[in-house]
């Protein structure tokens, strides 16, 4: 158990969102000095300070993972006894209103295995500075509301360090003596400290140039190692198209001559969108079809948009303090959705995206760690990147889209870009200038930035005959969140309309009704048939959604919903509901199912992206958040059997899909990428229904495919299952890209997914293979990531599953705090599981919490955890 006195005691102080207040001193110009060197880095800054209103207080700089002054100046003269250090901040006394501060300081950037502030990755020297890694460079005011203009100077040597690059333009360039060389660059655009960042290494880039639509020339850059040159055409493809997607649908065009991105291999995150200067995980830059598959394009593609697009949500205006966090993030992943929605079939990026949505944030916020978009307290920033300020984020954003209309929320966005242009602004500021554009009152729709949880939205419809009228009861409730008992209602925007049982046509079209109560009822008249309910068109509010609506009913609006997105949201209730019964022991009829899954396959109509997500069902973790008091392996168990009958039953329409989507030659196109997700989509059902050839045809299509969609997609199946050709698979996969880091981690996943038994310990001793390393975070996602979302393994009854993923976080804890942090929240959702596994993921957490000297991010998952 856990000693309460040393936790108490031990209890990192919470951040207040109330607490806010403006800067005592601001810092309009810094000049920045870098002696590189891996081992010792001397970082002098040149700060010129301003006292913002009348105080006395001092200038307090923030520093971070021990960094200690070598010296320290004002206006030109060193200081001996003039500044002070408290905790980890540098105190100055400064008696007049504007000085010059220097101070001079050393780092190590080979030791800094945090991946924050300055740090080494495979010979390059990089920087991350988003939340506070700044302070870890030197000391300085990291706090995103302190703007600055950034000149910058790099010296090193230049065989080692070739190429030298920082934000904004390069002014000059040079070599100096003993094989050393120097850059200088200038931002000339204000930015806060999280903004910066540097490179150096030996880099070859992918250039090419955008004109925009005012005929600047941009030059664009993607720096990576020489060797990965051919693997950089799809992001700097993206990249352009991003550009020119912002000029169209927002109006926002670049601002600097220079836009450069580098990929480096060693990153917490995805990427990062210094201004200028992007630096990516290399999952998010690097592919080619040999070793990417179509989600890896996509996600380039979502990601390279992401980051350009933060140039104006995000850079130009940027985010008054962390609290604003969905300010930018939210935004910016609407923009980036918008974006891919419009490069290829936005009913599929719509599914996606729910599908995410509900895999990782409605547990999110159904658990000990739910907060609202706008949280009011936190004690590790870094712990509240999350699906709630990202992906609600975006989803309350698009629902303010949807409220304003289209010409409504764009007139908003113009005029928050304008309006706070080169500030750091607060949500607040975002609903203002919405509200102020369109004239729309959203007093109540603040609510979405401060309660948290999802909200359950029942609706029932009641019809007297035909030809007459019909009354749709809608009801809400927002669920208890941490600090947060009591809720209020919600405006929720539902799309629906009202199909005729007979034609399946939309009568009266489509409406738009805003439940903006506990209750209401709304009245339809003059239906000239019986209707049906199709609701949460293009999941136009993010809720849980129940309603009365029969199996029939269900199966009619799956062949006949003219919206994409309702109509694959009818075959998951259908599926779920089949699920959910037999999960709680009802009665099982799987009919219902299969009848609907066979008229989607056969349905001509249909693009075969579409049909492959229709057709999956929903995943066990989105089952067991339907239940009280889980058994994983009883949700497997019933998930399987239906996969078998489906499998089973429709063989031969398996087959023909199969057979359908054969591929050509490789093509990246909508239409080939939906036959290529069929296809796997199919060869997993007839696994599934144990066709005597799956194995052979899954072997088969690993050794044929010219892509790795198609190799991936067999090596799942085959991984799942036992067979000689598993083996076999598996170690050709890792023999063909041994030395491909990113492949590897695929190999890594396909078996920490796996569904067959004997996987808990297969991941243990993957964790010993040479190739894993708990450093990197790529590979460290790959295994243990993957681990703890397979619901049958990591809940293995044995609690094995619990303490390996324990082991991990501690492990990690002592390298890389943020990468061990995120490995929590699965154990962290102890409570929705049965009572035997329960115990055995608290006492995991426990022991966790005990262990001395743990970082701020896992101290606060861990204990709001338990708390
Ligand atoms: N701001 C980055 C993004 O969403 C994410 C990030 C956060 C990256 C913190 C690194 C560190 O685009
Ligand atoms: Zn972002």
């Amino acid at each position: 158990m856990l000693d309460a006195a040393t936790a108490v005691s031990a209890t990192p102080a919470a951040i207040r969102r109330e607490d806010y207040r403006p800067p005592d001193w601001l810092v309009p110009e810094i000049a920045l000095d870098f002696q590189l060197d891996a081992q010792a880095t001397r970082v002098t800054a040149r700060l010129t300070v301003r006292r913002q209103g009348a105080h006395g207080h001092p200038l307090r700089l923030d520093g971070g993972g021990g960094l200690l002054p070598v010296s320290v100046s004002i206006d030109g003269e060193e200081l001996h006894d003039a500044w002070r250090i408290d905790g980890e901040q540098l105190v100055i006394d400064l008696p007049g209103d504007d000085h010059l501060v220097e101070t001079i300081v050393q780092i190590a950037p080979a030791a800094n295995s945090t991946l924050m502030g300055l740090y080494a990755s495979n010979g390059l020297l990089c920087t991350q500075c988003e939340a506070e890694g700044f302070r870890r460079i030197t000391f300085f005011p990291d706090r995103p509301d302190v703007l600055s203009r950034y000149t910058v100077r790099m010296e090193g040597d230049a065989a080692l360090y070739p190429v030298l690059l920082s934000n904004g333009d390069q002014l000059d360039a040079g070599e100096l003596p003993a094989g050393r060389h120097y850059a200088l660059w200038r931002d000339p655009f204000p930015k806060p400290c999280y903004l910066f960042a540097l490179v150096a290494g030996d880099l070859s880039a992918n250039r090419d140039q955008f004109v925009t639509r005012s005929g600047r020339t941009i030059d664009l850059g993607i720096w990576v190692r020489e060797a990965d040159l051919p693997k950089t055409r799809h992001a700097m493809a993206s990249l352009k198209a991003s550009m020119a997607w912002d000029e169209r649908v927002y109006g926002r065009e670049y601002d600097l001559a220079v836009f450069n991105i580098v990929a480096v291999s060693d990153f917490n995150f995805g990427a990062m969108e210094n201004k200028g200067l992007n630096i990516f995980n290399s999952r998010y830059i690097l592919a080619d079809p040999d070793t990417a598959t179509d989600a890896d394009f996509d996600a380039i593609a979502g990601v390279v948009a992401h980051e350009y697009f933060h140039n104006w949500s995000g850079n130009r205006v940027t985010c008054r303090d962390w609290f604003q966090l969905s300010l930018k993030e939210g935004f910016t992943v609407l923009r980036d959705q918008q974006f891919s929605a419009d490069q290829g079939s936005p009913a599929v990026k719509r599914i996606e995206d729910v599908r995410a949505l509900r895999a990782a944030q409605f547990p999110e916020d159904a658990g000990p760690l739910a907060h609202p978009i706008r949280p009011d307290s936190y004690i590790e920033i870094s712990n509240f990147y999350t699906a709630t300020i990202y992906n609600k984020g975006a989803e309350v954003i698009r629902m303010m889209k949807l409220i304003l209309g289209d010409e409504g929320f764009r007139a908003g966005t113009d005029l928050y870009f304008d309006r706070h242009d080169g500030q750091a602004a607060t949500c607040e500021d975002f609903i203002v200038a919405m509200e102020d554009a369109s004239g729309a009152d959203l007093t109540q729709f603040r609510l979405w930035y401060t309660q948290a949880g999802t909200p359950r939205v029942t609706a029932s419809l009641t019809t007297d005959a035909p030809g007459g009228r019909a009354r749709l009861r809608l009801s809400q409730s927002v669920p208890t969140t941490p600090g947060q008992p009591d809720k209020q209602p919600m405006p929720i925007p539902l799309k629906l309309s009202l199909l005729g049982a007979v034609s399946g046509a939309a009568m009266g079209g489509e409406h738009l009704v805003i439940l903006d109560e506990a209750e209401k009822e709304v009245t339809f008249d003059g239906l000239t048939e019986l209707p049906v309910l199709s609701i949460n068109h293009g999941f136009s509010a993010p809720i849980c959604l129940e309603t009365d609506r029969s199996p029939a009913d269900l199966a009619f609006l799956s062949a006949h919903d003219e919206d994409p997105f309702a109509r694959y949201e009818a075959m998951q209730q259908l599926m779920l509901d089949t699920l959910v019964g037999a999960a709680k022991g009802g009665p099982v009829d799987h009919t219902p199912v299969i009848d609907a899954v066979r008229n989607t396959l056969t349905d001509p109509a249909l693009d075969a992206a579409f049909v492959a997500e229709a057709v999956l069902l929903p995943s066990e973790a989105f089952i067991g958040d339907q239940l009280d008091a889980v058994d994983p392996e009883m949700v497997a168990t019933v998930r399987e059997a239906l996969r078998a009958d489906l499998g089973t039953e429709l063989i031969d329409e398996w087959r023909d899909a199969y057979a359908r989507a054969h591929a050509n030659r490789y093509e990246y196109s909508p239409n080939a990428k939906g036959m290529r997700r069929l296809r796997s989509v199919a060869l997993a059902f007839l696994a599934a229904a144990g066709a005597p050839d799956w194995a052979e045809l899954a072997f088969a299509q690993y050794r044929a495919s010219d892509n790795m969609t198609d190799r991936q997609g067999a090596l799942g199946v085959l991984a799942n299952n036992d067979a000689p050709e598993r083996e076999a698979a598996l170690a050709d996969f890792y023999d063909r890209y041994a030395g491909d880091a990113l492949v590897i981690d695929k190999w890594f996943t396909a078996q920490a997914l796996s569904t067959r038994s004997g996987t808990v310990e297969a991941v243990e001793a993957l964790a010993r293979h040479p190739d894993f390393t708990i450093a990197n975070p790529n590979r460290l996602r790959s295994l243990v990531g993957a681990f703890a979302v397979n619901q049958r393994a990591f809940h293995d009854p044995s609690g094995r599953g619990y303490r390996f993923v324990a082991d991990m976080i501690l492990g990690v804890d002592k390298l890389n705090p943020q990468a061990a942090a995120r490995l929590v929240p699965s154990l962290g959702r102890w409570r929705r599981y049965e009572p035997g596994r329960a115990s055995l993921m608290r006492d995991e957490l426990e022991r966790v919490l005990a262990v001395p000297g743990l970082s701020k991010d896992v101290f606060e998952q861990v204990s709001k955890s338990l708390g």
